[in-house]
């Protein structure tokens, strides 16, 4: 069964919104993990809108279970990793003026930007993870710049208008995830995955790890993040149990 990493930055967004104290992502944080799932997430952007360097430190603190950083590939946010030392980083592209995250790496273009990076964090001792759009020319490149996981950028399939549009995009991202499974890449996937449209990714046999957040904070305003974080993963678990794996 795929893992559940939940995405807890939108609690730092509410935050942020009204300058308060809380919600406080540490608390998040606690109950993610408390509720059963394999681990948290938090993306630390350079103008810190959401997740700040005192959240980042604290999380690391108390999270057991697995802490993944998203991070852009520069030297500022490599450094921090190596402070910190979270269990995995994942490399994301950031535009300065983006709501979320838009894309994944093209790796065969921007090369420069996250090889030195790879570098560092795998001699630090942590595990590294490229975001990148799910073409097999990345696949290629993931495995030959020496990343140990790939994530799959799932926005293409969620945001599909047709029944077509969604099956082309499912295919496109399954067998991204054979190839990248054949080069000894971990598999990962996520990004606009919601209760709906969650099972179809989860099935895919490769991918090891979900990242999910949006959808989850937001289903927690109404029934509580312990709640959302429970139902999510037995979403997950039903395509696993639909294909018996
Ligand atoms: N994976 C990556 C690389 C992301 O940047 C994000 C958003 O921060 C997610 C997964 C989670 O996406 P969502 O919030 O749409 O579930």
């Amino acid at each position: 069964m795929s893992r559940l990493s939940v995405n807890i930055d939108h609690v730092g967004t509410i935050r942020q919104a009204r300058g308060e104290k809380y919600p406080d992502p540490v608390h998040a944080a606690v109950i993610v993990e408390q509720s059963g799932a394999d681990g948290v997430t938090v993306h630390l952007r350079k103008d810190r809108r959401h997740i700040n360097d005192r959240d980042l430190y604290l999380v690391r603190e108390i999270v057991a279970s697995h802490l993944t950083l998203e991070m852009f590939s520069s030297q500022e946010m490599v450094d921090i990793a190596l402070q910190v030392k979270p269990d995995m980083v994942t490399l994301v592209p950031e535009r300065p003026e983006e709501s979320t995250t838009e894309r994944g790496f093209d790796l065969t273009q921007e090369a420069q930007e996250v090889e030195p990076a790879i570098e560092q964090l795998t001699e630090g001792g942590i595990i590294v993870s490229l975001f990148v759009d799910p073409t097999e020319e990345n696949m290629k490149a993931a495995a030959a710049f020496g990343a140990d996981y790939v994530e799959l950028n799932t926005n293409y399939y969620a945001i599909s208008k047709s029944f077509e549009e969604e099956v082309d995009a499912l295919r496109t991202v399954e067998k991204a995830a054979h190839l990248a499974s054949k080069m000894k890449l971990g598999v990962a996937a996520g990004h606009a995955l919601n209760y709906r449209n969650v099972r179809n990714i989860a099935a895919i046999e490769p991918i090891e790890e979900l990242s999910i957040g949006h959808s989850i904070i937001a289903r927690a305003i109404f029934v509580g993040l312990e709640r959302a974080v429970r139902e999510m993963m037995e979403e997950i678990r039903r395509a696993r149990r639909a294909i018996n794996v």
